[in-house]
């Protein structure tokens, strides 16, 4: 992970939040690639929800809700986790977790291990972000940013089911922020207090729910694999009866095999009809289906798979990470490369424009060419150095495509097309170039990666 970790800085993709003030725990801030990469991950989930069928329709929910919609989420009263303080050095640890955590003192022990441990007894910690609504405290009402979208998504049902004519089985899906006050971070943005969800509830008739949760484990799993994951770095893992949360009869998580061991991407639960009947309760509101063909009435039960949008750009960049040893570009020798084997979908910038020479007319062509490729996809046009420090640069961001403008390009009109993956280098005409490298890009794609 620390590899990944010193990449993500060194070439802009992600860097510790608030560096100048000395940073604030487990947050962080999306860099130029960084941004690009988990803007593709996020819009190739909604490719998969809203263009890949015809049976989800979009929402984007504010953060801050009425706080009663965390009393019937079950949030308020029950999403805690056990917490003790330490007296003797004044940190705080999950009380379930306590065997995992180094002692504040001695790192090479576990809180609680020697005699100069002083653990508080345990106590449920809500992990809710609490602020007030108004410009005074006393007499604001006090609310929480959301520690997940999907209430979002159950309190708005009412008014999808009427505008967008639709009828069970049917999904809402939303993407955005939530925020909880863990106790113990970590892991770079695996597990950080401010993050970005990409969930989806699907409403069913309650006969069909147990089908369509199988049909979404599938349908799930496949989104990572076509993504260019290494199927034996994927697995689906159903919940024990003892880890389900409050409101799931079903749970399974799609986990990858980070450097930290197997850990969780996605959740995929059956909610059965919880949260609808418990915003009909606390609201007053009918939260419920009328089938005007059955003359039937129910309140639907829902199926939702949501997945961390960090995680996942974490799983995509840890998969893609590589070195091997190459022959250098352009000198006889040999050396180390580091390349993001990245599907091409994902990666931040899909081609780099790269005149060989500052001189002789190429740098007015490479911009032409880049101009044309920009059009089309994002890319970068690239005249710092030497060409294969900038070969190298570009394998370290995961761009699949340069293309290199030389003494010939001038003459003929051709440029090379070198393959981040194979290294091979293709001869072919600048006229249409761009529409090929579109084309490529959305080719089925699979990692040559080999470990
Ligand atoms: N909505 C489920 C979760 O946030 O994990």
């Amino acid at each position: 992970m620390d590899k990944i970790v010193a990449l993500c800085k060194r070439r802009g993709f992600v860097f510790p939040s608030s560096e100048i003030y000395g940073g604030v725990g487990s947050t962080y801030d999306f860099g130029h690639y960084g941004v690009l990469l988990k803007s593709n991950v996020k819009n190739e989930w909604w490719h998969s929800m809203l263009q890949e069928r015809d049976d989800i329709v979009a929402i984007d929910s504010a953060i801050l809700q009425h706080p009663r919609v965390w009393e019937a989420s079950g949030h308020l009263a029950g999403f805690t986790d056990p917490l003790v303080d330490c007296r003797a050095c004044g940190q705080r640890f999950r009380a379930d977790h306590l065997a995992d955590l180094p002692c504040g003192r001695k790192p090479s022990k576990h809180p609680g291990e020697t005699d100069e441990c002083s653990l508080t007894e345990s106590r449920d910690f809500n992990l809710m972000f609490e602020t007030t609504i108004g410009p005074v405290k006393e007499s604001g009402a006090t609310a929480y940013l959301r520690p997940e979208t999907a209430q979002g998504i159950f309190i708005n049902f009412k008014n999808v089911l009427q505008f967008s004519r639709k009828k069970p089985p049917f999904g809402i899906a939303q993407v955005g922020k939530s925020f909880r006050n863990e106790i113990t971070p970590g892991n770079f943005i695996f597990r950080t207090r401010e993050f970005e969800q990409m969930e989806m509830e699907f409403f069913v008739p309650p006969a069909e729910a147990e089908r369509w949760f199988e049909h979404w484990l599938s349908e799930r799993e496949r989104w990572y694999l076509e993504l260019g994951i290494r199927p034996d770095h994927l697995r689906m893992r159903p919940h024990d009866p003892d880890e389900l949360s409050h409101y799931a009869s079903a749970t399974s998580d799609v986990e990858y095999l980070f450097p930290i061991g197997w850990s969780e991407l996605e959740g995929i639960a059956n909610r059965g009809d919880f949260d609808l009947s418990r915003h009909a309760e606390f609201s007053g509101e009918k939260l419920e289906y009328f089938d005007q063909a059955t003359g039937e009435r129910y309140v639907p039960h829902v199926i939702e798979p949501a997945a961390g949008a960090d995680r996942a750009t974490l799983a995509f960049l840890v998969d893609a990470y590589d070195e091997e040893f190459v022959e250098r570009e352009g000198a006889g020798e040999g050396e180390r490369r580091t390349v993001l084997r990245l599907h091409p979908r994902l990666a931040p910038v899909k081609a780099a424009v790269l005149p060989l020479v500052n001189k002789d007319g190429q740098p007015e062509l490479a911009h032409q060419v880049h101009r044309a490729v920009g059009a089309l996809v994002q890319a970068e046009y690239d005249d710092g150095g030497a060409i294969g420090r900038r070969y190298r640069r570009q394998d370290e961001i995961g761009t699949p495509f340069c293309l290199t403008i030389d003494h010939q390009s001038i003459q003929d009109g051709t440029l090379t097309v070198r393959d981040r993956d194979s290294l091979s280098q293709e001869r072919l005409p600048i006229e249409g170039v761009a529409e090929e490298i579109a084309r490529r890009i959305k080719a089925p794609w699979k990692t040559p990666k080999q470990l």
